[in-house]
């Protein structure tokens, strides 16, 4: 007995691995979780010697345990969580007596957490609800952005540091300088303005916007419409409160509200929906929830172009969906994506627009030949333009370069044509882009770091046209056999090639 006794202790506190003494099988609660990703639970199954295992968590709901084995006393395994930037490392669970510890790092966040074994009715609580997604269906898109839509938001220039009385201050100052008047009127709130859900599950603004209808009243009365931001996932991107398992009634909270555009970002629901037949139909759900409304709202799909969303947004209602990740105020990001992560052109066009994600122009981070770039790129590829800065504080050479009606109306064409690169030579690309009219947009790109010549014959990137009107220098030139600008480093020149008798 005595010898029985001793054997115990030894194995239970000094020799053995405690917790996982025969087999890991069990679930596992944490004492406590850091916000992101919030783990609740570790459960392991043990099929005659063969482990598999689930963590769930408040954003990700469960998450299948991969490459799940021992190693030595340890479980070690790698989680995927959607996300196909993240590189999986191991997570390691070691037992500590008849606790466990977890070490490793999700995303972005490391975490190190202990957790207790327990029972099934303590893990059952902790069970994440999975919902079922739609039937494949197409819904019939409403044709509400026949040119790309225009408008400001807050995520590039405020993250979440927004409320109520910035969002009023951006509505006046869109008016004021001109903006609105030069196209902007969709000001959208981007990640941040939700609160909590009540009882009944009505999702509530947090307490910087008191009163999201009196904002929206607000905002229509100035000749202008209000975007919300949500997700399909239970956590937006920032970790505030998703749509997820309360679509219908979040869309119809919009529109009660008065919301004129939802931008809907995949987010947390990547872990949820990661194949293109799930992802369709997360996105499917809440365009046929947005159509029930009765309210019209531009749908615009953020899930960073994932499985050609260009193909298939028009057919789950959406108006416009992101092509890339998210854009940074740097000129290689800017460039890096409207240069070469802007979409299959072909599907762009009315009503369905190729996002290579909202503007960056006066945020400080690029030099003016640069935004110069970015917003000639963007009118070259009929983008969205959705100004990205604090417009209630502009420089005059921001201000130029957003309101330069005739660039402008190369984005706004009523062709909705995207332009392409004609030719690229080394660091420098000629685009063209057909109009409604019959002339021709031609885009000069530097993407090299000294000032260059770019010259060449209008036969070779077919063009044909007598007029050349320079838009941002505001001149008229006759077009001859070609074109020889000085671009400067990052810098562009954009041109309308007018053909004979075509007067503007
Ligand atoms: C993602 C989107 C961004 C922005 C943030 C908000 O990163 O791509 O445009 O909406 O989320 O959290």
């Amino acid at each position: 007995m005595r010898k029985l006794l001793a054997t115990t202790l030894l194995s239970g506190f000094l020799l053995a691995p405690g917790a996982f003494a025969e087999t890991p099988k069990g679930g596992w609660v944490f004492d406590s979780s850091p916000d992101f990703p919030g783990f609740t639970r570790l459960v392991i199954e043990d099929k005659a010697g063969k482990l598999s295992g689930k963590l769930t968590s408040h954003w990700y709901g469960d998450l299948p345990l991969t490459d799940l084995h021992k190693d030595g006393d340890n479980l070690v395994f790698k989680l995927y969580n959607g996300n196909p930037r993240v590189t999986m490392t191991d997570i390691v669970v070691k037992p500590e007596g008849q606790t466990v510890r977890m070490t490793g790092k999700v995303w972005y966040q490391d975490f190190d957490l202990t957790a207790h074994k327990a029972k099934r009715a303590e893990l059952k609580a902790l069970d994440f609800p999975t919902y079922p997604l739609p039937a494949k269906a197409v819904v019939p898109q409403k044709p509400l952005s026949p040119t790309p839509p225009m408008g400001w938001s807050s995520w590039n220039k405020f993250a979440t540091d927004i409320s109520d009385q910035t969002v009023r201050e951006i509505a006046d100052a869109l008016v004021a300088s001109g903006l609105r008047d030069a196209g902007y009127v969709y000001v959208n709130i981007d990640d941040g303005w939700q609160g909590e859900r009540d009882a009944k599950g009505v999702l509530h603004p947090n307490t910087n916007f008191p009163d999201m209808k009196a904002l929206a009243d607000y905002v229509h009365a100035r000749g202008l419409k209000l975007g919300l931001y949500s997700s399909p996932g239970p956590k937006t991107c920032a970790g505030y409160a998703g749509s997820y398992g309360h679509i219908k009634q979040d869309a119809q909270t919009f529109a009660d509200w008065g919301v004129d555009y939802l931008k809907y970002d995949l987010c947390s629901g990547e872990a949820f929906y990661n194949n293109a037949e799930t992802v369709y139909a997360t996105y499917q759900e809440m365009g046929e929830a947005l159509n029930a409304t009765g309210r019209d709202i531009v749908y615009s799909l953020c899930q960073y172009g994932r499985f050609d969303v260009g193909s298939w947004g028009r057919d789950v209602g959406g108006h416009l969906w992101r092509t890339t990740g998210d854009i940074e105020d740097t000129y290689d990001v800017m460039a890096k994506i409207g240069f070469d992560k802007n979409g299959v052109a072909n599907h762009t066009g009315p009503n369905g627009w190729n996002d290579p994600d909202m503007l960056e122009i006066g945020n400080g981070g690029m030099g003016f030949d640069e935004y110069k770039t970015h917003m000639t790129l963007w009118a070259m590829m009929s983008a969205p333009l959705v100004l990205g800065n604090d417009v209630r504080s502009m420089t005059p050479e921001t201000l130029s370069l957003l309101t330069n009606k005739e660039v402008i109306a190369i984005d706004q064409d009523r062709l909705g044509a995207q332009g392409l690169p004609a030719r690229k030579d080394g660091q420098t690309e000629v685009w063209t882009k057909k109009l409604a009219d019959g002339s021709t947009a031609v885009g000069l790109f530097n993407r090299g770091d000294t000032t260059t010549l770019i010259s060449g014959s209008w036969a070779d990137i077919k063009v044909s046209g007598t007029t050349v009107r320079d838009l941002w220098a505001a001149s008229d030139h006759h077009a001859d056999d070609g074109y020889t600008y000085s671009v400067p480093k990052h810098g562009a020149v954009l041109l309308r090639v007018i053909p004979e008798g075509n007067a503007r």
